[in-house]
């Protein structure tokens, strides 16, 4: 099994995705979208940028790596009556199923920095994107004080050392790499712009329960948990996770929670 495609099919990210709903109506709000744009949302999930991108006209297609993602996608495009935005089954590092140039514009948040391969993911989003078309990226940054760059960071520090050749999907928030990864795709460096942004993860109970989603919903925190129990460490990782968690919680009543988290935006203008 894809080691890949088995971190996202692991839990039910969906879970986490209820939290960032509001971000994702928010950021596609601002991407100029019209009826008729035919639009890729890459590495997708259940449709946090995708469903919004479709109420607005678009013409949608969601690729995302893990089946339970895509069904829960088309069951919530079904629910809603869209009839314009279909999700599948495909690998952000290679959508040979794509044809060249089939999409105005290609949007991934948080969904393609996860592929392995991030000179192929770069080469492919650019292929599919036809000239004057637009890609726009939401890339997590390495070592961002800010939430889920932290997550990962802590993660990482319980899990075994990652397989030869890993490449840390956090390299997506370095401009430098972003620049070399296009431009190896053929896109010129001043066709390359970026942006800090924010996303605000909303829940409706403490930092801790939103904690809890994480340990028992998010791949790499699973992941994590197992590594850290295994060597008698899980105390100390939930201990160390939930000071980040209620650290960084913005809400002004403890049962609620509100954490702003920064990312870095990329959009390519092909
Ligand atoms: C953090 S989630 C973000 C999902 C969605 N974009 C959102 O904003 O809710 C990362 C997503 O990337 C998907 N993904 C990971 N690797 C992928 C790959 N190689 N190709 C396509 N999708 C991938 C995962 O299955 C997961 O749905």
């Amino acid at each position: 099994m894809n080691p890949n495609k088995a971190l996202w099919e692991k839990g039910d990210f969906t879970r986490i995705a209820e939290c960032m709903r509001q971000s994702g109506e928010e950021l596609v709000a601002g991407l100029g979208i019209a009826k008729g744009l035919k639009v890729l949302d890459l590495g997708c999930g259940d449709g946090t940028t995708a469903i919004p991108e479709a109420r607005l006209g678009a013409d949608v297609l969601g690729v995302d790596i893990a089946s339970n993602l895509v069904a829960a996608g088309n069951k919530r495009a079904r629910e809603l009556g869209l009839a314009n935005v279909k999700f599948q089954e495909g690998d952000a590092s290679n959508l040979h199923e794509l044809p060249d140039a089939a999409f105005d514009l290609v949007v991934s948040i948080f969904g393609a920095m996860f592929a392995p391969k991030p000179f192929d993911v770069a080469k492919e989003m650019v292929r599919v994107t036809r000239p004057g078309g637009r890609i726009v990226m939401g890339n997590w940054i390495p070592n961002d004080p800010t939430l889920v760059a932290q997550i990962l960071k802590i993660s990482s520090a319980y899990s075994p050392p990652p397989p030869e050749g890993f490449i840390s999907p956090v390299t997506w928030g370095i401009e430098d790499n972003v620049v070399a990864r296009f431009g190896e795709a053929g896109v010129p460096k001043e066709k390359v712009s970026f942006q800090r942004d924010t996303y605000i993860f909303n829940f409706p109970g403490p930092p801790s329960g939103l904690l809890a989603a994480f340990k028992t919903y998010y791949g790499p925190t699973m992941n994590a948990f197992e590594a850290a129990e295994r060597g008698g460490r899980g105390g100390e990782l939930l201990k160390e996770l939930d000071a980040l968690f209620n650290s960084q919680n913005r809400s002004s009543s403890a049962d609620v929670t509100s954490i702003p988290a920064t990312f870095l935006r990329v959009t390519v203008n092909r």
